[in-house]
């Protein structure tokens, strides 16, 4: 994929590239919509990438070709904010423009961008496109940054340029990931924790088909009922919120604020049981946190649909399947599942047919390895 990306930079600008930059996808494998609340999630980077090939302009301008839309578009930088663009370039525009307040001296740049991480499976392609947009951009101005602040820029272009109320998860794991391990990472303090998978047990993502839908939309009504619900509660997010709180003031929330309440709160526990079962090997009960944390989505936070509900069910009912969860935003998208490794290959042929036969859909399955985080692969 990497000699794919320097290969078509020098066929559209007809030299090589100077700059390449490289940012994952990441599956999270506990703790969701938990982000926004100031609380605790635990994802992993997947072994797929954005890449981004470059080379400076002399002229004021962002030009970007996209190998999944075929599609090449100059940007002047006083324009990046000019939100009639297509809607594919608002990740790199929106990282250029901010990263660009910060530092001034930042000029334009031709660029080539493709990847491997599959869109719209809840992978975080797009964060994976704001960190290799970072990484770009700090290479070229010779700054270091920490992974919180090339998180926070890519946060800031989700939100106003992409107008995805996101929280840090995805764009936090996409630039602090280590390899070999997941990260419990606490999404107020940034602080990370490297949570290491025993031998034995593989990371399986079952991708349903189903494309996010109503997910823009759906999210933001999600964020806003928790903001409602901690201000009921008198705490600065559901984070401070204890589980004998929300009980006690179950009346004042009303049913449905009750219920999202409920579930940040009772899932920020369980990703920290997730990260001890997990170090003490204990994989049962790290499975049947995830299988808590699927039936709580589905329930309490309404974010699960049909298709997710059906591929975890049938996930955990394979042999050697320790639980299995919908991960990400939710209303499509990927589950997720923790499997013996000697199972895996049963498992794939077992889970795949068995969905379709349920969905008329066709899944795609991967196993995927703890990858490291959004690097500088060449500079000059
Ligand atoms: C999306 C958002 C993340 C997070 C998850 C749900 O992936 O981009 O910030 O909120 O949904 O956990």
């Amino acid at each position: 994929m990497q000699a794919k990306i320097i290969t078509a930079f020098e066929q559209r600008f007809g030299t090589p590239p100077t700059y390449l930059t490289r940012a994952p996808g990441r599956v999270n494998l506990i703790g969701e919509h938990t982000d926004y609340n100031q609380g605790f999630v635990l994802p992993m980077a997947i072994d797929r990438h954005v890449w981004i090939a470059a080379v400076p302009h002399a002229d004021p301008l962002l030009t970007i070709h996209s190998l999944d839309f075929n599609e090449t578009i100059s940007i002047d930088l006083d324009s990046l904010a000019d939100n009639t663009l297509p809607h594919w370039t608002s990740y790199t525009r929106g990282v250029w423009y901010y990263v660009g307040q910060k530092a001034p001296q930042l000029g334009g740049v031709k660029m080539v961008i493709g990847g491997n991480v599959p869109m719209g499976a809840g992978l975080s392609s797009s964060a994976a496109i704001e960190m290799a947009t970072v990484e770009l951009a700090l290479a070229l101005i010779n700054e270091k940054w920490t992974a919180a602040e090339k998180a926070q820029v890519g946060v800031k272009a989700e939100h106003d340029f992409a107008h995805v109320k996101c929280g840090n998860m995805d764009q936090t794991i996409s630039a602090a990931a280590l390899e070999g391990c997941a990260l419990r990472i606490d999404c107020r303090a940034y602080d990370f924790l490297p949570v290491h998978l025993p031998d034995g047990v593989s990371v399986v993502v079952m991708d349903t088909h189903k494309r996010h839908q109503l997910v823009e939309t759906e999210y933001n009504v999600r964020r806003t009922q928790c903001t409602e619900a901690a201000e009921i509660l008198q705490v600065e997010s559901l984070r401070d919120a204890t589980l004998e709180q929300v009980k006690a003031t179950h009346d004042e929330l009303g049913d449905v604020r009750y219920r999202r309440a409920h579930h940040i709160v009772t899932e920020n526990k369980r990703v920290l049981d997730f990260a001890e079962a997990t170090e003490a090997k204990n994989l049962d009960l790290a499975g049947q946190l995830m299988n808590e944390s699927h039936f709580s989505l589905r329930d309490d936070f309404e974010v699960s649909c049909t298709e997710l509900d059906i591929m975890s069910d049938i996930a955990r009912h394979q042999a050697g399947c320790y639980g299995a969860r919908m991960t990400g935003g939710g209303f499509g998208g990927s589950a997720v599942a923790l499997v013996q490794s000697t199972a895996v290959a049963e498992f794939m042929a077992a889970v795949a047919p068995a969905y379709e036969a349920a969905t008329g859909l066709t899944p795609t399955l991967y196993e995927f390895k703890p990858a490291s985080g959004s690097t500088v692969i060449f500079r000059p």
